[in-house]
C-alpha cells in the first residue's frame, strides 16, 4: 500500500512538471499518461496486488490520480490552444460559419432532467459519479460483498486486464462516493449511465440511465421516505395517481420496498402496459442499511437515510409511446426530433 502510495506521489511530481509547447507535445502527453498503454492504466493494473483490507482506500487513490492526469491535460490542452494562437495559427473570423442544424433534447434528458428538477425543489442536490468503477463502490459498501448471490441480478463488463474495475450496474455507487465525502447531512439526487451484462431486447438494454437518491441526517425515518416519494409521485404523474409500497429486498437498504403507482395508461383498469394488475413498478427504496452507512464512515447510531433509485427509460417509454429501448441509442434523428416538447 505504501509503496503504491509512494508510486503515485512520483508520478504525480513528475506529471506536474510536463510541459507542451505545440500539439505534438500535447498528443505525446496523453498517449504516455492516458494512452491505452500509459501510465494511469499501468498503475490502475495495481489494484489487484492490493489486500483486500485496502482496497477501498486504495481504489480512492488511484481514482484521484486518474482525476490530477485528466485535469493536468485539460490544462495543457488549454495552454496549447493558446499557443497555437500566438504562433498565428487562428481560424479566419471573417469566413461565413457553416449553417448548425438545431437538434432537439434526447427523451432520457428530458425524462431526467424532468426527475431531477422535482427532487431539487426539494433541496436535494445534484452529483455524479464515475461509470468506470472499483468492486467497492459498486458492490462491496453496498453490503453486496463477493460471491453475495443479490450480484447474480447485477452482471456486468469488467476490464480485462484489470478485473478490479468494472462498468457500474446502478447509480447506488454515487452514494457510496457521496457519504465518503464525509460531509453531513446529505440530501441529493444523481443521475447516469449504467450497464449490465444483459441481452440487448425491444425492453431491456445492456446499458440504461437512472437517478438515484439519498438522504441522510438525524432521525431520519421511513415516514420521511414515504412523504418525499409522495411529492414526487404527485409532480410526476399527477394528483390522482395512486401509490403503494411492495416489501422487498435490496442487500444496502433494510427495511427494503419497492414502489408502484397506478397504471397512468388505463387509470388502473388494467391493460398491456400494466400486465393487466393495475400498477406500474417504479423504483427500489429504504432505509439505508447500517453497515452501508459504517463503510462511509457514518456512525449508524447517530444518522438514519432513505435512498431509492428508478430508472428513465422506462417512464420515459410510458410518457411518449416509445416501444423499443434500442430507439434511444441508434442515433436515429426521424425518431430523436420528436421529442421538442417540454414535459
Ligand atoms: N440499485 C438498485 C437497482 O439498480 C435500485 C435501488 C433500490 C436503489 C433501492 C436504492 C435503493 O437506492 O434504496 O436495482
Amino acid at each position: 500500500m505504501e509503496q503504491l502510495q509512494n508510486k503515485i506521489e512520483a508520478y504525480k511530481l513528475e506529471a506536474g512538471t510536463e510541459n507542451v509547447a505545440d500539439a505534438k507535445a500535447l498528443e505525446d502527453f496523453r498517449i504516455k499518461w492516458l494512452g491505452t498503454k500509459g501510465i494511469v492504466k499501468e498503475i490502475m493494473g495495481e489494484m489487484k496486488n492490493v489486500a483486500p483490507e485496502n482496497k477501498k482506500q486504495a481504489g480512492q487513490l488511484l481514482n484521484e490520480f486518474k482525476v490530477f492526469i485528466e485535469q493536468k491535460y485539460t490544462d495543457l490542452k488549454a495552454n496549447a490552444g493558446e499557443a497555437g494562437d500566438q504562433a498565428g495559427q487562428t481560424i479566419d473570423l471573417s469566413l461565413p460559419g457553416d449553417d448548425l442544424p438545431i437538434g432537439s433534447r434526447h427523451p432520457v434528458t428530458l425524462m431526467r432532467n424532468r426527475i431531477v428538477s422535482i427532487f431539487q425543489r426539494l433541496g436535494f442536490a445534484v452529483a455524479e459519479g464515475p461509470e468506470i468503477e472499483d468492486d467497492w463502490h459498486n458492490f462491496g459498501a453496498l453490503n453486496l460483498p463477493e460471491h453475495h448471490p443479490a450480484r447474480d441480478m447485477q452482471d456486468t463488463f469488467y476490464i480485462q486486464q484489470n478485473p478490479a474495475f468494472l462498468l457500474r450496474t446502478h447509480t447506488s455507487n454515487v452514494q457510496i462516493r457521496e457519504m465518503e465525502k464525509g460531509v453531513l447531512p446529505i440530501r441529493g439526487i444523481y443521475p447516469g449511465r449504467v450497464y449490465r451484462n444483459e441481452t440487448v431486447s425491444a425492453r431491456s438494454h445492456c446499458f440504461f440511465h437512472q437517478v438515484e437518491g439519498l438522504y441522510i441526517d438525524e432521525n431520519v425515518s421511513f415516514a420521511d421516505l414515504k412523504q418525499t416519494l409522495y411529492f414526487f409521485v404527485k409532480e410526476m404523474y399527477g394528483k390522482d395517481v395512486k401509490v403503494r409500497f411492495r416489501p422487498s429486498y435490496f442487500p444496502f437498504t433494510e427495511p427494503s420496498a419497492e414502489m408502484d403507482v397506478s397504471c397512468f395508461i388505463c387509470g388502473g383498469e388494467g391493460c398491456s402496459v400494466c400486465k393487466k394488475t393495475g400498477w406500474v413498478e417504479i423504483l427500489g427504496c429504504g432505509m439505508v442499511h447500517p453497515n452501508v452507512l459504517s463503510n462511509c464512515g457514518i456512525d449508524p447510531n447517530k444518522y438514519s437515510g432513505f435512498a431509492f433509485g428508478m430508472g428513465i427509460e422506462r417512464p420515459a417509454m410510458l410518457k411518449y409511446g416509445i416501444n423499443d429501448i434500442r430507439l434511444f441509442s441508434e442515433n436515429d434523428v426521424r425518431f430523436l426530433k420528436q421529442f421538442t416538447s417540454a414535459i
